[in-house]
């Protein structure tokens, strides 16, 4: 609901930045510059967090820094783990998206792969609405999939020959159809075992294809980001094929993963070097590719 969503974030931004100012400690006299997402995202919200950043800058007297949603994830990386460094790839794993992207320096990217249709944040947060679990999904179903039999369902992995790309509908509705069947026959839902199956595909297809990718085009560094790659298994997945493969793997804490302000920050860090200011005309994009 794009409107409600909107009419929220003008009830809530002011007390939400100010409520963390007092957590952190800090005035806005500590502050050297503001950054605001711009792009890509809901676009009703996404000017409300673009407006209020720049009344705060004129007002302040402080630079504006236009930051990309993406790119934060991927910056993300940056905040606990300094000896990391460009050139790297990183796959970006959220509800909205799903990205491998070269990370070529601190504020410069190429996509090398992208979900041609559902992201896998958004299967996870489809399957836990099917299975009666409730949202977000990923958490719940990494929970849950403890419980259960990994091997219990065999769902499809999409592997394009011709390229990195992802696929997840496949799988979300795979999954649908499978528990359609159950209802059906009025037998009973081994809901821990969908869990752990759908969980075990995704997290599969995700670190192979981005240990493959990597191993393809010769970096040696692979990173994750985005609220899916808070996922324990995939994490351990990744780790494990990076091993195999000699690859140095990195990944965000999980507090990093999921939207948070201080990889906006981070990612805001690097072009306030730069002195890449934004103007007081900046607006917000709705689709905005990562390299654009
Ligand atoms: O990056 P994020 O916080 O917001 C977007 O930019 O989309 O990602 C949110 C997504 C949701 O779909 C949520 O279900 C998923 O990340 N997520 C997880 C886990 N924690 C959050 N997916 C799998 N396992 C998790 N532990
Ligand atoms: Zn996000």
């Amino acid at each position: 609901m794009p409107e409600i969503a909107s009419r929220k974030h003008i009830e809530c931004i002011c007390q939400v930045t100010e409520h963390s100012m007092q957590q952190a400690g800090l005035t806005f006299d500590d502050m050297d510059a503001i950054a605001v997402t711009y792009a890509p995202g809901l676009v009703g919200a996404l000017l409300v967090g673009v407006n209020y950043a720049k009344a705060l800058a004129v007002a302040l007297k402080k630079p504006l820094i236009a930051v990309h949603h993406i790119q934060a994830h991927i910056a993300a990386n940056f905040i606990e783990q300094a000896e990391l460094k460009p050139p790297f790839i990183c796959l970006v794993a959220s509800g909205g998206h799903c990205t491998i992207a070269l990370v070529k320096d601190y504020a410069e990217y190429k996509t090398l792969a992208q979900t041609k249709d559902d992201a896998p944040g958004e299967a996870f947060d489809k399957v836990a609405k099917v299975l009666g679990l409730g949202y977000p999904g990923g958490p719940i179903i990494e929970q849950t999939a403890k419980q259960g039999d990994e091997n219990a369902f065999s769902f499809p992995r999409v592997h394009f020959n011709d390229s990195f790309d992802f696929s997840f509908s496949g799988v979300k509705t795979a999954v649908i159809n499978t528990l359609h069947k159950y209802r059906q026959n009025n037998q009973e839902i081994p809901i821990a075992d969908f869990a752990a199956s759908f969980q075990y595909a995704v997290c599969d297809v995700l670190s192979e294809r981005l240990c493959k990718c990597a191993k393809y085009y010769g970096i040696e560094n692979i990173a994750l980001a985005g609220g899916v790659a808070s996922n324990s298994l995939l994490r351990e997945m990744t780790l494990s094929r990076a091993k195999k493969s000699n690859l140095n793997f990195y990944c965000p804490r999980g507090i990093f993963c999921t939207d948070n302000a201080a990889m906006i920050a981070t990612r805001a860090f690097y072009d306030m070097q730069l002195k890449n200011h934004a103007g007081s005309d900046l607006n917000a994009i709705a689709m905005r590719e990562l390299d654009a």
